[in-house]
């Protein structure tokens, strides 16, 4: 399983700049967020090896771009809706995410799927928008305990991935970001091993290629995500095959953030 060939690897290495995004779910209002940027801008100056992305709340953008603005850091959504305007109380465009100054934004979290009736249907139209509109998406996959148990992660990935890059040409996907979020793995502290997240990468990537053509998928970072902290980041950013991380709870202090981009 673990055996890349000695180009995948290469190409890992040259063409896959890390990405460390942090999803902040429902967590911090504006002014906090000036503070953890105020915080955590000096403790990570002068960092280039990883690209950064926070994903706040959609009312903290604003802030965040601007408290992030000169930093380098990009600032992401946590969703959007596919039409691009009309009568959906409560939904947000890519459009009206773009005029935040928003370039990145993630779909189909699980916590989605689990509480806010998300399908892998739902989750291939919010890509097909994101794309659309020059966002950089970054869409989530992973099993549930029991099916990881019931020896099925890999049919679940399979199934995630074909459904959520359903007529989509690698063309338009070049920004796309996949993320491997194990639900068993999320806020439970945790972790999957790098070994366990390695074969799930090497699955989705395997499924991309089969999608969006094998350069697109080789050149796609694929994020690991699922209680993800200071004391585990290095071994799993080590794995090249691990293209960066989604970090949750670990990501709402400054302190903490910052030593995973540091790891
Ligand atoms: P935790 O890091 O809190 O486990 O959350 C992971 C996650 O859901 C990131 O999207």
């Amino acid at each position: 399983m673990r055996d890349l060939s000695a180009t995948n690897k290469l190409v890992g290495t040259m063409l896959r700049k890390k990405l460390i995004a942090a999803n902040w779910k429902m967590y911090k209002t504006p002014e906090q967020t000036r503070e953890f940027f105020r915080a955590f801008l000096p403790m990570i100056a002068g960092h280039e090896r990883s690209e950064l992305v926070v994903c706040p709340p959609y009312v903290d953008l604003h802030a965040a771009f601007d408290s992030a603005h000169g930093s380098g850091i990009a600032i992401g959504a946590q969703n959007v809706f596919w039409k691009e305007d009309g009568a959906y109380t409560g939904e947000v465009s890519c459009s009206m995410l773009k005029s935040t100054g928003c370039t990145h934004v993630i779909i189909g979290h699980s916590e989605r799927r689990q509480y806010f009736g998300e399908s892998d249907e739902t989750v291939n139209l919010r890509l097909k928008a994101a794309l659309h509109a020059g966002l950089t998406p970054i869409v989530c996959v992973g099993e549930v305990l029991e099916e990881r148990e019931a020896g099925l992660t890999e049919d679940v990935l399979r199934r995630q991935c074909l459904r959520a890059l359903d007529a989509i040409s690698g063309e338009r996907a070049h920004k796309l970001v996949m993320a491997y979020e194990p639900v068993w793995a999320i806020g439970t502290g945790k972790t999957a091993t790098p070994t366990m997240a390695v074969e799930a990468h090497i699955t989705i990537r395997a499924e991309a290629s089969k999608s969006l053509g094998k350069e697109v998928a080789s050149k796609m970072r694929i994020l690991y995500g699922g209680s993800v902290k200071p004391e585990n980041a290095k071994s799993l950013m080590l794995e090249e095959e691990i293209d960066g991380a989604l970090v949750g709870g670990a990501s709402l202090d400054a302190r903490s953030f910052a030593s995973i981009v540091m790891y």
